[in-house]
């Protein structure tokens, strides 16, 4: 059983930097629970979860009160991870008052740690009067999920001079803001490593090389849960769908051949 002392903390997370730590996203309890017993420190609820878990193309139909509900069902599996929920599309870009509304619910009904918020320079005054009003940010620079429709697809940042500055000028901006870490995600291995030498709070590298000081992975990418093609970066450690669908498949058959339930499956 563990204490509330073992609990990483947001300052705990940030004495993290210049050290290799490994980060993943859970979706509901069990994944949580998962991360938790292979001591992954962090746990984020990624808007992702509208792609891997709700069927969605993209992040940008995911909304507050979906993630609010996987957010609570991951604290709940968690016992010392830092839980940081992902705020959807237009639940902070509004104004000032609803993103601080809508990141407060986060840590009130769910019970998360700390929010993630996508942009860079231009969301720093956001970020500030978030940290300022008590809520912790995870700061995410680079490709901006968030933003494929108006980016027109996803493609990897930090190619010229010009983007590695801006990257830099972002995860500065970040920083001076009180963000406690940044998400670097599909940024050039070398302009990651430039980012990463620049500040002093951890970045957390997703398809970003690594010079970062974490790594973070979609945890049904990296357990092989979905079925489907995953980014070239990820490394799968397991092929758990194939595996549930074998396992699916050899349940119907024992149903079907009589040999399930046995005698001796029953409530008694
Ligand atoms: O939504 C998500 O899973 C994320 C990660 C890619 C960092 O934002």
């Amino acid at each position: 059983m563990s204490s509330k002392s073992d609990r990483w903390t947001v300052a705990r997370i940030r004495e993290l930097k210049g050290k290799k730590f490994a980060c993943v996203t859970a979706t509901d309890t069990c994944t949580a629970r998962w991360a938790e017993a292979a001591e992954i420190p962090l746990v984020l609820v990624g808007d992702s979860l509208g792609m891997t878990t709700l069927g969605f193309d993209t992040t940008v139909p995911v909304t507050m009160e979906m993630m609010l509900h996987h957010t609570a069902a991951v604290v709940r599996g968690r016992s010392r991870a830092l839980v940081v929920a992902d705020m959807p599309f237009l639940s902070y870009q509004i104004s000032v008052e609803s993103a601080l509304r809508n990141a407060g619910r986060f840590l009130q009904e769910a019970g998360a740690d700390a929010v993630k918020i996508e942009g860079g320079e231009f969301r720093a005054p956001l970020v500030r009067e978030l940290v300022r009003n008590g809520i912790p940010v995870l700061g995410h620079i680079g490709l901006l999920p968030q933003s494929v429709l108006a980016l027109g697809g996803y493609r990897v940042v930090g190619r010229t001079l010009e983007q590695i500055e801006s990257l830099i000028a972002d995860a500065c901006a970040l920083e001076d803001a009180g963000a406690f870490a940044i998400v670097l995600e599909a940024v050039r291995p070398d302009a990651a490593r430039r980012v990463t030498e620049r500040v002093a709070i951890p970045t957390i590298g997703i398809g970003a090389g690594p010079h970062c000081d974490g790594q973070i992975l979609v945890i049904h990418d990296l357990l092989g849960l979905n079925e489907a093609p995953v980014p070239q970066f990820v490394q799968q450690y397991a092929h758990l769908g194939a595996q549930a669908i074998e396992a699916l498949r050899r349940y119907r058959e024992d149903v079907a051949r009589g040999e399930f339930p046995g005698p001796e499956h029953s409530y008694d």
